[in-house]
């Protein structure tokens, strides 16, 4: 279940790549969610009747873990910092466009805004740290045994789990292609699925397999992730490289060139990548593949899932679009 995703050939930038597609894994868990979130599914937590966690409205960790806990039967209590009011009256109309936000309230997530304002949050800015506040009430409904907590985006070690999986999944298959050289690429959030991978491509490595993980940042820039890694893993020798485009783009921000990329690689491969990260990292590989780089390498393109945002994404482009005319 959840394992051995497919992986085509596109023509990208000039040349033949690989893609992974972990977004064909399951309809409804899919993506760097299905791997992220693979412990929590496969295991017994046969106590548990809660889950707490915590992220943005539009996140599709949110989907997937209202997902999870309908499946196991339970009670997911999520928290966001704000509900734009266009997703607020998604909630009013039939059909609603389904999103990440929609589809969760569907499965009866708990989605809980929270009040910044109240004097228990005083001084604290991130949804992980409100949760931990959040954490001693709960402790007096639930003992640790009842109750799971589970960081913003899936940063967590139990992560491992599914991502080792695809680690194997990935030198089975180089092995099976007698590919010698290879590189890995993928946008990161959070570099957790990043730094796993590279993690375990490290314990792969031999004289005749040679398997790398390059990534870019998505969210707050080079010096961000690399801290991030640093969080995960003090080890800078098992942490992926890092690359960019020279521009420092901003999370959830619309950039026209990005969108004409994007719609490009839909047209040219069939492939319908995810409009926040993707766009991003394709354009990242794009410029690396071009500059001469990786030129006596295969190239895989890990296609991470998150395409139920699309919608709500494809909607704001193009009124950025019509607004332009
Ligand atoms: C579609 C998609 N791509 C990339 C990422 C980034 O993953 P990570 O946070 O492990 O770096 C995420 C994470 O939420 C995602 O959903």
């Amino acid at each position: 279940m959840l394992r051995h995703s497919p992986t085509d050939t596109i023509n990208f930038a000039g040349r033949s790549i690989f893609v992974k597609r972990d977004d064909k894994l399951h309809p409804d868990f899919s993506g760097n969610k299905a791997r992220k979130f693979y412990h929590f599914l496969i295991n017994d937590f046969k106590n548990v009747t809660r889950i707490v966690s915590s992220g943005s409205a539009q996140a599709n960790s949110l989907y997937s873990l209202s997902v999870l806990a309908k499946m196991k039967g339970w009670q997911l209590d999520y928290y966001v910092s704000h509900i734009s009011k266009y997703l607020k009256s998604q909630l009013q109309i039939t059909p609603a466009i389904a999103s990440n936000y929609t589809q969760a309230h569907a499965n009866g997530a708990n989605i809980i805004e929270v009040d910044w304002s109240s004097p228990k949050l005083s001084g604290c800015k991130h949804l992980d740290d409100a949760v931990s506040i959040f954490k001693p009430e709960y402790y007096k409904q639930y003992t640790q045994q009842e109750i799971l907590f589970i960081p913003e985006g899936g940063r967590c070690d139990y992560a491992n789990t599914g991502i080792y999986l695809l680690g194997e999944e990935i030198i089975s298959w180089v092995k099976a292609q007698n590919i010698t050289a290879l590189s890995v690429f993928l946008p990161s959030g959070t570099g957790t699925t990043a730094l796993f991978l590279q993690q375990y491509f490290k314990e792969c490595q031999t004289e005749l397999l040679d398997v790398q993980v390059l990534t870019c940042s998505t969210v707050g820039g080079d010096l961000y992730l690399q801290k991030q890694f640093s969080a995960l893993n003090p080890d800078d020798s098992v942490h992926p490289t890092i690359l960019n485009d020279g521009v420092k783009y901003h999370f959830g921000k619309l950039y026209l060139a990005l969108f004409a990329l994007w719609n490009e690689v839909l047209t040219t491969s069939g492939i319908e990548f995810d409009l926040l990260y993707d766009p991003i990292g394709l354009s990242v590989l794009k410029s690396h593949i071009e500059a001469g780089q990786c030129q006596n390498r295969q190239i895989l393109y890990i296609h991470q899932g998150g395409l139920l945002g699309n919608a709500t994404m494809q909607s704001r482009y193009h009124r950025k679009l019509m607004n332009k005319r």
